[in-house]
């Protein structure tokens, strides 16, 4: 992915300052057993484990971490701890409503999961949160359900003007306090068509603005890119929140998304910052996972969420059914860690 957006292929911050090894050393990593493990979601087989298929007959083949984890007692770490369990009722509620934008230029680690998670976990607590999906793929709005075909009132829309956000922001069925705008195949045309525009980058901000909802939160879903989208929803936001794979190279781009936040910082946007990153698709089998968790809250500290969500299928299934994984199946591993994640966010405030 980085490569072909042209980034440099050397990436400094994330080997020198995290401790990753440099290229040539790659094969050090493999007596981690990484490379010889067979991915728990290729377990399921790539249908079962692709959001796309809506079928019941997932649910069947179904298998969490932990019973990967059993085949495999060689290469078996301490595994995760079990999250803390919050409190049933209200959550803490923010004096000021919090904009944050989950971003990361990787595709595939885990932001609209986190996203979409976190605003149900937090909505089932009596928190109010509108989702921006700003990805054209609308994988936010499928997890919500929320109608996003092509020509489906969309933040497209309202970004290029052509409609007020109020107007397309929508309801997410079954779970009160929380609302969608939806991001259709139109979005893919508006990093190209906003280049032309006046104030291209703060098109959302000012979207945002006119926004009548009164929401406590709200998460802005990225592309995995870090192009006008991104650069909007960074200008738009004060809190850029970081999922980040507990995986090898998850830390690769790191430090030019780190240079873009401190430059959209200095230039556009002085609230910005990064004040939060969380720990996705930790996988109990290896002892990468434990080192990769290590690496990041030793750097990064407290703004390391202390939950750490595990590879699941359950929540890999949840989008298939147009469902977030807290409301899917609130009881699984990876639900408890996003509700656990969501209560700690909110007691941030
Ligand atoms: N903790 C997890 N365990 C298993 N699968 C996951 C987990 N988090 C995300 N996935 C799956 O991995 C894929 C990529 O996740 P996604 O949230 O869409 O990433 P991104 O938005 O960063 O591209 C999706 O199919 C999603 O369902
Ligand atoms: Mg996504």
């Amino acid at each position: 992915m980085s490569s072909a957006l042209g980034w440099p292929a050397s990436d400094d911050f994330a080997r020198s300052r995290l401790g990753w090894p440099s290229p040539g050393q790659e094969s050090a990593a493999d007596p981690t057993g990484l490379n010889d493990q067979p991915d728990p979601d290729d377990e399921a087989g790539p249908d079962e484990a692709s959001p796309s298929k809506g079928s019941g007959e997932a649910m069947t083949v179904s298998r969490e971490t932990s019973d990967d984890a059993e085949r495999i007692v060689s290469r078996e770490t301490s595994g995760l701890a079990e999250p803390a369990r919050p409190p049933a009722g209200a959550w803490p509620r923010p004096p000021a409503r919090r904009v944050l934008t989950v971003a990361n230029q990787k595709g595939g680690v885990g932001k609209t999961t986190t996203a979409v998670n976190l605003a149900a976990a937090l909505a089932q607590h009596d928190v109010r949160v509108l989702v921006i999906d700003l990805d054209p793929q609308g994988n936010a709005s499928t997890a919500f359900s929320v109608a996003h075909h092509l020509g489906a009132p969309s933040v497209y829309e309202a970004l290029i003007g052509a409609r007020s956000l109020n107007d397309v922001i929508v309801a997410v069925e079954n779970l009160p306090n929380l609302w969608c705008a939806p991001a259709t195949i139109d979005l893919a045309g508006a990093e190209v068509e906003l280049v032309s525009v006046v104030a291209r980058e703060s098109r959302l901000r000012r979207a945002l603005e006119s926004v009548e909802l009164d929401v406590d939160y709200i998460f802005i879903d990225c592309p995995p890119s870090l192009g006008l989208l991104t650069l909007n929803a960074m200008v738009a936001a004060s809190e850029i929140l970081i999922p980040i794979q507990c995986e090898f190279y998850a830390l690769e781009g790191l430090s030019q998304l780190l240079n873009n936040v401190a430059l959209v910082k200095s230039e556009l946007n002085q609230a910005l910052y990064v004040s939060t990153i969380l720990l996705t698709m930790y996988d109990a089998r290896t002892r990468l996972a434990d080192q990769v968790a290590e690496d990041v809250r030793t750097h990064f500290g407290s703004l390391v969420l202390e939950a750490v969500i595990p590879r699941s299928v359950r929540i890999s299934e949840a989008p298939g059914f147009g469902q977030t994984v807290v409301t899917f199946d609130p009881a699984s591993r990876g639900a408890r860690a996003y509700q656990a994640a969501a209560y700690d966010l909110a007691s941030r405030a």
